[in-house]
C-alpha cells in the first residue's frame, strides 16, 4: 500500500491541477494579416484557451533574434521581436491570460545566443573586453575542442568557438566541470566568466518574472558546464537557481528540456519532459513503428496502434523506476508532442484511437503538454522545405487551423503565399469551429477530459499511480490514480486495440461500488478480490471506485 508523501509538494500548489499548451508563436494566430502569428494573435485567443480548460500556456521563443532556428537563437533577450509584438504586448498577455486564470511560461535558452548577439559580436574582436570569456573559445584558430562543436574562421580573435547545436548558436561559457591540464582555455566553473554568465541568466529572469511571467521551460537544460560527467555542475548551477527561486519568486515553475526526470528534479527542476530523445521509454507511447508497418516484431509497434502489439512495458520499466526515484522531488510531464517531433500525435490515427491516447495523457501523474492543434487532431503537413532551421520539424509547425470556412483555415488574412508555413491542404484538416458543432468531436473530448482531470485530485499531478494490469501482449492497460492521503480512488483502463478484450484484475475493490466518469458503462465490474474489465475495441474507460 503505497504511503502518503510527507510535507508540502515539491513544487508550486498551482501545478497541482495544471494543463499546459504549447504555443509556437509563428503559428498560432496572426493578428495583423502580414502572415506569422503574433502576440495580440493569442490575446485574441485566450477564450479558446480558458475553454479548453488550460491553465498554463508555454510560449516558445518569442524575442529578438535573426530566426536561424526560429527564435532559439536569442539576439536580445529582453525584447520581443518585433514580428510577434512589443514588450507590452507580451506583458498584455500574461495580464489578460491571467484574468482568464492562465499562466504564462516563457522559454529560456540558457546554453547558447544567437552568433548575432552583442555579447558574441564583442567576444570575437582581438581586443580583450568585458564579454571576451562570455563563450568558450580555445587559445588558436587551429586548435579545435575536443568533444565539442567547434566552428573556427569567423572571427578577429584567434581562437575556435564552441557552438551549442548549430553553427550559428556559440556556447555560453559555464566553465569546465574537469578541466584538463594543458588546456588553459578551458576555464573553471567559478572564473570570472561562467560567473558572469551566470548573473545574466538569473537577470533575464528577473526580467519576465517581474513582468508578469510564471517561469520558464529552458531549452537544453542539461547542456550548460562543459565535460561535466553525470552533469553535476550543471546541476549544481540550477539548483542555486532554484533555491533564488524559492526565496524571490516561489510561485514561479520551472520545467527542463532534459528528458531524465532522474537527473532533472533532483537538478532542481519542478518538471522534466518525457522527450523522443535521452531516454527510450517515451517513443513506445505512440512514436514507434505504425500500424501500415510490416515488421511483426512487438518492440517496433507504438502502444496506442490498432494492431494491438505495442507493449505497455516498453514505456512503463522505465516511467515507474523514475517516478519512485523523483515522487518527492517534483513532476515527470507527458507532452502529446512538440515543436522539435516532427510527426504528430494524430499521423497514423481517426478520432477513435486519438481519444483513447488523450484519455490516457490526461489521466496521468506530472502536468500534462498539449501541442497546439493536437486537441483538434492536427496532422503533419508532409514534403516542406525547412524554414527557419526546421529541418524534419517543419511538418508540425504549420498554422493552427480554426475556421473550415475563413481563408487560410482562420489563421490569418495575409495571401496564402505569405504565410509564415502553408496551412495543411488536406480538404478533410480539421478546424476548431468544426470540432466545436459535433459534441461527440476530439476537441470536446479533450475539453471533457480536462475538465474531469481538475475536478478529481486523485487524476492530478501529484496523485498516486499504481499499475494494475500493465503486461507485455496483454490488454487492457490498467491503473489506479489516487490523491496522497485522499480517499478518492480512479481506475482507468485503455485498449488501444482494434479487438475488444477483457481480463481480471486484482485490486482493493473496496465497497464495490463502480461510478462511471468517461467511457463504456458496467465496464467495469467488482469482483472477488479485484474488478472485471470488458473494454470494446479501441476504447479508455475512467472509473470512481468506493
Ligand atoms: C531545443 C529546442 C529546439 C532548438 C534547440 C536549440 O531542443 O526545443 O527547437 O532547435 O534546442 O536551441
Ligand atoms: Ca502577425
Amino acid at each position: 500500500m503505497p504511503t502518503q508523501v510527507p510535507g508540502p509538494a515539491p513544487y508550486p500548489a498551482w501545478l497541482e491541477d495544471a494543463v499546459c499548451y504549447e504555443i509556437y508563436p509563428q503559428s498560432f494566430c496572426d493578428s495583423n494579416g502580414d502572415g506569422i502569428g503574433d502576440l495580440p494573435g493569442i490575446v485574441e485567443r485566450l477564450g479558446y484557451l480558458e475553454a479548453l480548460g488550460v491553465t498554463a500556456i508555454w510560449l516558445n521563443p518569442c524575442f529578438d533574434s535573426p530566426f536561424l532556428d526560429a527564435g532559439y537563437d536569442v539576439r536580445d533577450h529582453r525584447l520581443v521581436a518585433p514580428r510577434y509584438g512589443t514588450n507590452d504586448d507580451l506583458e498584455r498577455l500574461f495580464a489578460a491570460a491571467r484574468a482568464r486564470g492562465i499562466r504564462v511560461l516563457l522559454d529560456l535558452v540558457p546554453g547558447h545566443v544567437s552568433w548575432e548577439h552583442p555579447w558574441f559580436v564583442a567576444s570575437m574582436r582581438h581586443e580583450r573586453n568585458e564579454f571576451s570569456d562570455f563563450f568558450i573559445w580555445t587559445d588558436h584558430a587551429w586548435r579545435l575542442p575536443d568533444g565539442l562543436r567547434a566552428v573556427t574562421g569567423l572571427s578577429e580573435r584567434d581562437g575556435s568557438y564552441v557552438a551549442n547545436f548549430f553553427v550559428h548558436q556559440p556556447a555560453l561559457n559555464y566553465g569546465f566541470a574537469n578541466v584538463e591540464p594543458g588546456h588553459p582555455w578551458q576555464q573553471p566553473v567559478d572564473a570570472p566568466g561562467p560567473l558572469a554568465v551566470r548573473r545574466e541568466i538569473r537577470d533575464i529572469m528577473r526580467f519576465w518574472l517581474d513582468r508578469g511571467a510564471s517561469g520558464f521551460r529552458v531549452d537544453m537544460a542539461a547542456s550548460l558546464v562543459k565535460h561535466d560527467p553525470g552533469r553535476r555542475e550543471t546541476a549544481r548551477f540550477w539548483r542555486e537557481i532554484r533555491a533564488w527561486l524559492d526565496t524571490e519568486y516561489p510561485e514561479a515553475a520551472l520545467v527542463s528540456e532534459w528528458g531524465r526526470p532522474s537527473e532533472a528534479l533532483p537538478a532542481g527542476f519542478h518538471m522534466d519532459f518525457l522527450l523522443h530523445f535521452a531516454q527510450g521509454g517515451y517513443t513506445p507511447l505512440f512514436r514507434q513503428g505504425s500500424r501500415h508497418s510490416m515488421m511483426g516484431d512487438p518492440y517496433s509497434w507504438s502502444f496506442f496502434d490498432r494492431s494491438g502489439h505495442g507493449n505497455i512495458r516498453a514505456f512503463l520499466d522505465e516511467y515507474q523506476r523514475d517516478l519512485a526515484a523523483t515522487r518527492h522531488l517534483g513532476l515527470m510531464c507527458m507532452p502529446s508532442g512538440n515543436h522539435d517531433m516532427g510527426q504528430r500525435l494524430a499521423d497514423g490515427r481517426d478520432a477513435a484511437d486519438l481519444a483513447c491516447a488523450w484519455a490516457f495523457i490526461l489521466t496521468m501523474p506530472g502536468v500534462p503538454f498539449i501541442y497546439y492543434g493536437d486537441e483538434i487532431g492536427m496532422r503533419t503537413v508532409r514534403g516542406l522545405p525547412s524554414k527557419e532551421g526546421s529541418y524534419d520539424r517543419t511538418g508540425a509547425r504549420t498554422p493552427m487551423q480554426w475556421d473550415p470556412d475563413g481563408v487560410n483555415a482562420g489563421f490569418s488574412t495575409a495571401p496564402p503565399e505569405a504565410l509564415y508555413l502553408p496551412i495543411d491542404p488536406d480538404p478533410e484538416r480539421p478546424t476548431v469551429a468544426g470540432h466545436e458543432e459535433d459534441p461527440d468531436s476530439l476537441l470536446n473530448r479533450v475539453r471533457g477530459l480536462i475538465a474531469l482531470r481538475r475536478a478529481h485530485p486523485a487524476l492530478c499531478a501529484g496523485g498516486l499511480f499504481v499499475p494494475l494490469l500493465a503486461e507485455a501482449g496483454r490488454l487492457p492497460f490498467v491503473y489506479e490514480r489516487r490523491a496522497p492521503g485522499a480517499a478518492e480512488r480512479i481506475v482507468v483502463a485503455v485498449n488501444p486495440s482494434a479487438s475488444a478484450c477483457a481480463a481480471d484484475v486484482v485490486g482493493d475493490p473496496g465497497s464495490g461500488s463502480v461510478e462511471t466518469l468517461y467511457g463504456p458503462p458496467d465496464a467495469l465490474v467488482a469482483r472477488g478480490g479485484g474488478w472485471q474489465v470488458r473494454m470494446p475495441g479501441v476504447s479508455a474507460g475512467i472509473w470512481l471506485v468506493r
